[in-house]
């Protein structure tokens, strides 16, 4: 029983954490259904054609031209996250995209 409690109490730590680092930097511009500085990922979603599809190029070393076409007098902001983005480790890209992901639900 104690140990139930435990193992619990774990858990919620647990998942306190990962909310809490599953909240990239992204989120001072982003966020799922509404423009913020940067177009909501909903836009970026239509304008890629699929998540997949905008991680592929995020994931890459491809040059910003702005798919999204509303937005794209703001490239130089977005460009500077990018460089930052692409320096991230793997493990750190992983959560940027199940934080994507839990945005446009
Ligand atoms: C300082 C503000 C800011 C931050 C932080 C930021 N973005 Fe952006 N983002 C923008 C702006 C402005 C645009 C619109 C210009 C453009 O589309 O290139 C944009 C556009 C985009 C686009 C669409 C690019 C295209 O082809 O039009 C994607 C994808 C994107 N951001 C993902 C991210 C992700 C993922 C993060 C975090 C790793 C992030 N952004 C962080 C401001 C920001």
């Amino acid at each position: 029983m104690k140990k139930a409690l435990m193992l619990a109490a774990a858990a919620a730590m647990m998942i306190g954490a990962t909310s809490a680092n599953a909240r990239p930097f992204c989120a001072s511009c982003h966020s799922g259904h509404k423009d913020k500085v940067g177009p909501s990922f909903e836009k970026v979603v239509a304008a890629y054609g699929s998540v997949d599809a905008v991680f592929e190029f995020l994931n890459s070393d491809k040059p910003l031209e702005p798919k999204v076409t509303a937005f794209a007098a703001k490239k130089g902001i977005m460009k500077g996250q990018l460089k930052k983005y692409r320096k991230l480790s793997d493990e750190k890209k992983a959560e940027v995209r199940a934080w994507f992901e839990e945005q446009l639900k």
